[in-house]
């Protein structure tokens, strides 16, 4: 058994990149919907849909572990998934979103004028509000949904997101914001950029920094789950369209072309 990591699209890779990191001898399987992305800019029930045929389709590869390295697909079907889905489906499969671990990086800083980019899906939904309403009803959340990132991420034309990021970060900015957190998984792909527009002291939180502790310490408290999981340090990765954007992007994140898998769900 396997853990899976599903993304829409190339933030998966940065994502598996820091779980690999974390967790060495665990073997990693990577889905990004390729065909689909970008999901942030879609309808909840478009979101919901293509995120639960992607756990599906993990679930039939053997992954008992499957993280949604996404938070638009987080903030959309995350709860019914781990409430309805799975009980009915595959009730000895776990699936982990990325936004609780996100909350929980924010807690521990005890930020208070907390910044936040995510899709316009993501930042709609309100989840970020409502979570961090939670751990401190006096905290201000101060959101922008940010969505050219990921169409340029998917691209890789990051060298043209300098005027973007400022755009979208100018309101965080008179907000006086202390930290900021990076609410989708491609954005890490932007941070040199975003630290160079931020004041010295704006903390930046990013996943794939705050989550690989939190998966590394579920399977520590998970310790028969992890037992069963495959320790051979393999990674595959498969894309439902493989584009020559991809083989850049895998390229310059692992420093050796990425052997993709097209795959249809
Ligand atoms: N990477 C995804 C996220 O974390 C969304 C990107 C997209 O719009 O598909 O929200």
């Amino acid at each position: 058994l396997t853990i899976g990591v599903f993304d829409s699209g190339v933030g998966g890779l940065v994502m598996a990149r820091a779980f690999r990191a974390a967790l060495p001898a665990h073997d990693f399987l990577y889905l990004g919907d390729s065909l689909h992305v970008p999901y942030g800019p879609r309808s909840a029930e478009t979101v919901y849909r293509l995120t639960l045929r992607a756990v599906d389709y993990l679930c039939r590869q053997d992954c008992e572990l499957i993280v949604i390295a996404c938070n638009t697909a987080s903030a959309s079907a995350l709860r019914l998934i781990q409430q309805e889905y799975l009980p009915q489906n595959y009730p000895d499969r776990r699936v982990l979103g990325v936004i609780v671990p996100t909350i929980e990086a924010v807690a521990a800083g005890h930020y208070k004028r907390v910044g936040l980019l995510g899709t316009a899906f993501t930042v709609g939904s309100g989840v970020y509000a409502e979570e961090l309403q939670k751990i401190d009803p006096q905290l201000k959340l101060h959101a922008r949904a940010a969505p050219l990132l990921v169409p340029l991420a998917e691209y890789g034309a990051l060298h043209h997101a300098q005027p973007v990021l400022e755009e979208y970060l100018a309101p965080l900015l008179e907000a006086d914001i202390d930290s900021l957190i990076l609410g989708c998984t491609h954005y890490p792909l932007f941070r040199p950029l975003i630290e160079k527009i931020l004041p010295a002291g704006v903390r930046v939180i990013s996943q794939d920094e705050a989550v690989p502790p939190k998966l590394t310490g579920y399977l520590k408290r998970h310790a028969a789950l992890d037992a069963r999981l495959k320790k051979n340090g393999k990674f595959r990765a498969l894309l439902t369209d493989v584009t020559p954007s991809y083989h850049a992007t895998g390229a310059r994140l692992f420093g050796a072309d990425v052997a993709f898998e097209k795959v249809a769900l």
